[in-house]
């Protein structure tokens, strides 16, 4: 009875899935009739993601892995990579009983073979145009290489530098945030999920991951309801607005609850709220954790309080493939939860074409045609140069004319693998990206480049000091190569010192000594301290980890063939017992002065200035912009009504340039106190020398709106700032505005 019922399943399934390409197709019907014939433990199994080792093959020794695939009890792998390998390991689950697909994930962060900047340095481009086309061609490469998801984009805000991963994030500020998001999965799943160029993004990690305590990585989080909707869970619900296919829970607890036995957040807020189509999963062993954590007392009660949750995908804990069984059968949990999840993820096999051709992703021969194109080379090299924030340039030192004797120093200048940045899928083979060195040597040829490494970014070795500074003589010009190296951001590389590491200040203090102009290149995954160079360094660039393009985009932006445009999006901390400074805090009743230490009771420190090293939105440029002739259509604003706030952006230097303009609000007096700044608007836009572009920025009643106390988004009347300028700390323009 039991087959013939098979059997007529399966004819529905196949007279049933037409071609598929399109995220809004219903496939709830098949859905339906396969979960009418898998087993409980078939079901178990599609719940279940299983790392591989980067070089697992169908013949390693992975054997009981690779058993539980054939048997159908694995829904998704992660950490294979390539066409042929992915093809190898769905060929096991085709001879599984019911031959459902695998699904393979993996972190393509900042691009797959062509690799991007890391995605903060991404963030200070406020370009969302190019950071879409980032993630774009990321999913290209990735999905002609057999991958069908990414855990990407990490959309968590950011305000504690110590924290490692917020290389990994938009910084923050959560309108901007939202944007980036927004821009990254419309990017990484392009025309729609289905294409055989579209990964399924993955919005992680759900949620305020980045405000752990202390900025120590996995930390508990507290914090209110409204100021988890208001900051944290902005880019979340955008995401999820750009239809983003998966949810990724993050590590920590918030409020008490671990993310993952958050049923606040993924049954009420995510599925329910925001009508969330997709699945979730949790973090590598997240559901395992909460027996450390101490919310669950064993491998069965984590995997009961994550299924009931709403965590539909089980990633690397087995706390699902060992005990959802035995809790169905034990009448624990309802099979119909388990039913749900099963569903969303198979929905998404569906949406991907899989069970039409679970091998469509696989093809070698694409795969090969396909990675690092030159116009993919070309859009890393764009971004990095869009990515690099000119922190200071006395003098008109930058940019550099050729001619020059130059002298490379420092421990980054000839390295690859550091370029890359953290979460660079090819760590194993980084022959092909362009070292700093290589990058300057094309630009100025062999015999005007001088080289010493001086010292590591770690340890106390000064050896090579002499050297360096016996280099540095012979040279018309220092660029100094300086910071972290790849591994000191990204997951678990928390630091308590965010200066320069190592003994690279001392390295550099010789070099000042020489008396010769000096170019510092800071390399970094997070916000730095580093007032000491600031200081003495004739200019400064902050490089991040530029990716695959590194040495290319640092030369066109040190000669001047690229203006810098970028603008920070995390503030800078004069010293770390500053952390956390962000920019859109609310005051205090007794605020400090800007200028100076906190004096007569007020809030702030004794022993510093209150301001941050740099503010959130700064960036130098080549040439100059000036802000001028501010129209406003009312200084009054009715329910339903816009306001428009019209000037002049002129560039009054000899370079042509990018400026990104920004825009700020201050809502004076509220219900609940507000931010002393908001971001609510920007534009980037290009001027020649002498030119002037009239910029027209509207305010309409979104723009003034904050969650209150009911946790209502609401509007109230009152006067507001309205602030346009070049950054958060450098308002050209004010004006006030009474909403009736
Ligand atoms: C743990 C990280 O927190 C997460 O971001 C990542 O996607 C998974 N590991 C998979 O590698």
């Amino acid at each position: 009875m039991r087959s013939i019922y098979y059997f007529f399943a399966l004819t529905f399934l196949v007279l049933f899935h037409g071609p598929v390409n399109s995220q809004s197709k219903n496939y709830e019907k098949q859905i339906d009739s396969l979960l009418s014939i898998m087993t409980l433990e078939e079901k178990v199994g599609q719940l279940n993601q299983l790392p591989l080792s980067w070089d697992t093959g169908p013949s390693s020794p992975e054997g009981d892995k690779l058993k539980d695939i054939r048997e159908g009890l694995v829904g998704s792998v992660l950490n294979i990579k390539g066409a042929s390998k992915t093809r190898g390991i769905q060929e096991l689950a085709m001879q599984s009983r019911l031959k459902i697909p695998l699904l393979f994930g993996l972190d393509v962060i900042h691009g797959y073979k062509t690799t991007f900047p890391v995605p903060l340095a991404e963030s200070t481009s406020w370009d969302l145009e190019a950071m879409e086309n980032s993630a774009r061609i990321a999913a290209i490469e990735a999905a002609s290489a057999g991958i069908h998801w990414t855990f990407a984009p990490m959309v968590d805000i950011a305000r504690d530098p110590r924290w490692g991963r917020i290389m990994e994030g938009a910084g923050e500020d959560h309108y901007l945030g939202s944007l980036i998001a927004t821009a990254r999965v419309k990017g990484f799943q392009g025309k729609g999920l289905g294409s055989l160029d579209a990964l399924m993004a993955c919005a992680k990690h759900f949620a305020a991951y980045g405000a752990a305590v202390g900025g120590r990585d996995y930390n508990s989080v507290d914090m209110s309801e409204r100021m988890l909707r208001e900051v944290y869970l902005a880019p979340f619900k955008a995401a999820a607005e750009a239809g983003c296919a998966t949810y990724m829970n993050s590590f920590n607890d918030i409020n008490g609850i671990p993310a993952s036995a958050s049923k606040f957040l993924q049954r009420t807020v995510l599925k329910g709220e925001w009508g969330f189509q997709g699945f979730v999963v949790s973090d590598w062993g997240s559901i395992g954790e909460m027996i450390p954590h101490g919310y669950a007392a064993n491998a069965r009660e984590a995997a009961r309080l994550a299924i009931i949750a709403g965590s539909d995908m089980d990633m690397a804990s087995m706390c699902y493939r060992k005990e959802l069984t035995g809790l169905v059968k034990d009448g624990v949990v309802p099979v119909s939860v388990v039913d749900e999840a099963v569903r969303r993820i198979l929905r998404m096999k569906f949406t991907l074409g899989l069970f039409d051709d679970p091998y469509r992703f696989c093809n070698e021969g694409l795969e090969a045609s396909t990675l690092s194109k030159p116009e993919f080379r070309a859009a890393a090299r764009d971004m990095a140069r869009k990515s690099i924030v000119l922190i200071k340039n006395e003098a008109e030192t930058l940019p550099l004319k050729t001619g020059k004797k130059i002298a490379l120093i420092g421990p980054l200048g000839k390295s690859e693998t550091d370029m890359l940045g953290g979460w660079s899928v090819w760590w194993d083979d980084n022959s092909d990206v362009v070292s700093q060195f290589e990058g300057l040597e094309r630009r100025i040829g062999k015999e005007n480049l001088l080289y010493a490494k001086g010292c590591s970014t770690r340890g106390d070795d000064r050896s090579g000091f002499d050297e360096a500074v016996n280099t540095a003589k012979e040279a018309d010009l220092i660029i100094l190569t300086i910071g972290e190296d790849r591994d000191m951001s990204g997951e678990a590389q928390s630091r308590s010192d965010i200066g320069i590491p190592g003994v690279q200040e001392e390295l550099a203090e010789k070099i000042f000594a020489l008396g010769k102009p000096v170019v510092v290149l800071l390399n970094a995954g997070r916000p730095l301290v580093f007032n000491r160079i600031a200081e003495k360094a004739d200019a400064v660039l902050l490089t991040w980890f530029p990716g695959s393009e590194a040495g290319n985009a640092i030369a066109d932006v040190v000669f001047g063939d690229y203006n810098p445009s970028a603008k920070l999006t995390t503030t800078f901390p004069r010293t770390v017992g500053q952390v956390p400074i962000y920019y859109n805090h609310f005051n205090t009743g007794r605020p400090s002065p800007d200028d100076g230490p906190s004096r007569n009771f007020r809030t702030g420190y004794t022993d510093l200035e209150q301001t941050p090293a740099y503010p959130f939105g700064y960036g130098l440029s080549y040439t100059k912009f000036d802000y001028s002739d501010l129209k406003i259509s009312s200084d009054k604003m009715k329910e339903g009504e816009k306001v428009e706030y019209s000037f002049t952006v002129e560039n009054s230097g000899k370079y042509a340039g990018e400026e990104i303009v920004q825009l700020y609000i201050r809502d004076r007096f509220a219900s609940v106190v507000r931010p002393v700044k908001e971001l609510r608007d920007f534009v980037k836009i290009k001027l020649e020398p002498g030119e002037k572009k009239t910029v027209i920025f509207v305010i309409d009643k979104e723009k003034l709106s904050f969650y209150n106390d009911e946790l209502d988004r609401v509007t109230e009347p009152g006067f507001f700032d309205v602030m346009i300028g070049a950054s958060s700390a450098d308002i050209r323009l004010k004006a006030e505005l009474e909403l009736k």
